[in-house]
């Protein structure tokens, strides 16, 4: 695998790429990977040609007061794992490679509606900072698809509308939620618990399991919502929201019955989330 920090230099080796006509998945990451990432590049690997993988904690992603310095950076360990996973090629930039006018920098891209509540709500200005460094990457790399995770449920639908709306001609897939065998689903701010909290983090898998399983016999979703707040109280977690949209992030479609269950909940010092897609009766 190489190993990239320089705009030319990722622009160089891609282009040799493409002289020969293969196909380029990119797989964007903020790093300390684990299995749910891994999963990204198996799915890129069997979608192109040459997989490359971006590691860049994106500061304006990060809302003042949230976890940017705390963030874990894990730079050799996720080398290697992303050598051994297949991954041909890691873009790694700096800050000041990527925003080298931070200061000046006015564009932006913003992706309303779909960016609005949920963890828009609770993280103002969140999805343009995910939305303006995911914009860049695919500038940089110009890949022919990208790979995202279905755990960031809502972010995966900015980027799907951001295509759309801007025509860029990249295929999003998106990749179901890889979790732990205890039903937590695997994400870089799991680390933070302690092993107290660690024990009871699956509780928000399996509170969206039981709500799931009411919602699809038909019970009234109000009554369900509420009753999820409470368990993940009774668990020990401060929940931001929990909602039933439509697959696409709008209102609840009671004619296909196609919806999603979304959660995020704080444990100590984690904000983590959580969804479950169901069919209504
Ligand atoms: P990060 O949190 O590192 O996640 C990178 C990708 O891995 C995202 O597409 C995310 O949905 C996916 N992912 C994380 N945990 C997963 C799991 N358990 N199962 C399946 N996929 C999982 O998301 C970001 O970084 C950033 O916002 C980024 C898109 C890189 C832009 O900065």
């Amino acid at each position: 695998m190489r190993t990239l920090r320089e705009i030319s230099d990722l622009r160089d080796a891609l282009s040799e790429y493409r002289q020969r006509g293969q196909r380029i998945a990119l797989a964007p990451t903020m790093g300390n990977l684990h299995a749910g990432h891994l999963a990204l590049i198996e799915a890129a690997r069997q979608h192109a040609d040459v997989v490359v993988s971006s590691l860049f904690v994106n500061p304006m992603q990060f809302g003042p007061g949230e976890d940017l310095d705390a963030y874990p950076r894990t730079f050799e360990a996720d080398q290697q794992a992303l050598t051994d996973a297949g991954c041909d090629v890691l873009f790694a930039p700096t800050t000041q490679t990527l925003y080298p006018n931070r200061l000046d920098a006015q564009t932006s891209v913003q992706v309303p509606v779909v960016s609005e509540g949920l963890c828009g709500g609770d993280r103002p200005g969140h999805f343009d900072g995910v939305a303006t460094v995911v914009t860049m990457l695919f500038n940089l790399v110009q890949p022919d698809i990208a790979c995202f995770g279905e755990k960031d449920y809502q972010q995966l639908a900015v980027i799907r509308k951001m295509v759309a709306d801007l025509h860029m001609p990249i295929e999003i897939i998106g990749v179901p939620i890889v979790r732990n065998e205890d039903g937590l689903a695997f994400s870089s701010r799991n680390g933070y618990l302690s092993p107290d909290e660690r024990a009871k983090a699956p509780s928000l898998y399996y509170t969206l399991c039981t709500m799931r399983d009411a919602l699809e016999k038909g019970a009234d979703h109000h009554e369900v919502l509420q009753q999820g707040h409470q368990a993940l109280y009774d668990a020990g977690f401060k929940p931001d929201y929990i909602e039933l949209r439509d697959r696409a992030l709008g209102p609840v479609d009671t004619k296909t019955g196609e919806a999603v269950l979304l959660a995020a909940a704080k444990l100590g010092p984690a904000r983590l989330i959580d969804n479950l897609t169901l069919t209504l009766p």
